[in-house]
């Protein structure tokens, strides 16, 4: 597999895989999204009662899981009984209570919860094939245990190598993402060379705060306000910080986000970004 060629325009990142076509946070969503062609796969990750990172996005199993539970209460051999790779909704947003179709296709991998370490291996199995995007969900609820076992995890699989990030093709192979100003901040302590993105959810004003003063390596907001004011772009750019903008699924919203010149695109339809990109 070749390693990823030098692109222009905004890097597409896939939102938990390419949702749009597989259930998010299984291996073959990922696997989907760097067959299209995707830059980055976007991943949350929760730890679990026993300290293991998995790759789930809400505090409970049940949207995506037939399971019940919440993730910081169970052990992962608990986890590992659920059969995950519920299929959403297309494209739409969905309730936490929702309960969705599982998949009753035997695929015992698809399955079976994804932990960050099975996403590691994947991706390191062919360095270069895809990027990571890592967010942390809700990491404050175990002091400072989540970053240190996400930086022992990525050094175990070679993609940080003192307080570096390991490159492809110039550009580091991972970055940490995070709502939580104060997981980046400790992201920051543990390994100053590692890329942070501070994701700001709906309110205007942090937006500000976090563009001028933050000691990150870009700014997270979504679409939504961006709209409100796309003048943020170019304030993140003059603060030297690079503008990551999540989730942009509609054509409409892909072109938008293109024509501002935002760094990277994050998306459920990496398909549909890289055909407005030329690159599909
Ligand atoms: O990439 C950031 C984006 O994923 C944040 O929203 O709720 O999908 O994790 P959420
Ligand atoms: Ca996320």
């Amino acid at each position: 597999m070749p390693f990823l060629p030098p692109v222009s325009g905004p890097e597409v990142v896939a939102h938990r895989g390419a949702t749009a076509e597989a259930p998010e946070h299984t291996l073959a969503a990922y696997r989907r999204a760097a067959a299209l062609g995707a830059d980055a796969v976007e991943c949350d990750v929760r730890m679990t009662r026993d300290g293991v990172l998995v790759c789930v996005h809400d505090r409970k199993v049940q949207r995506t899981s037939n399971g019940r539970g919440v993730v910081s209460t169970l052990r992962l051999a608990e986890m590992e009984q659920f059969q995950f790779g519920a299929r959403r909704s297309r494209l739409s947003r969905w309730k936490d209570d929702e309960i969705l179709a599982v998949t009753d296709e035997p695929d015992v991998e698809n399955g079976r919860v994804l932990t960050l370490e099975g996403l590691l291996e994947y991706v390191t199995a062919t360095p270069g094939t895809v990027r990571l995007a890592i967010e942390t969900k809700h990491p404050t609820r175990h002091a400072a245990r989540v970053e240190q076992e996400l930086v022992r995890c990525l050094r175990r699989y070679g993609l940080l190598a003192g307080d570096r990030p390991a490159e492809w093709a110039g550009k580091p192979a991972f970055r940490v993402m995070s709502f939580s100003q104060l997981a980046v901040r400790r992201v920051r302590a543990m390994a100053p060379g590692v890329p942070t993105v501070q994701l700001i959810g709906k309110r205007l004003r942090p937006v500000r705060t976090e563009l001028l003063a933050g000691s990150m390596s870009a700014v997270g907001p979504g679409v939504a306000l961006l709209r409100s004011d796309p003048s943020y772009v170019e304030q993140a750019h003059a603060a030297g910080k690079e503008m990551h903008v999540w989730t942009a699924n509609t054509a409409a919203d892909i072109d938008f986000l293109v024509s501002l010149g935002v760094d990277a695109l994050i998306t459920d339809r990496p398909d549909e970004a890289l055909r407005r990109l030329d690159r599909g």
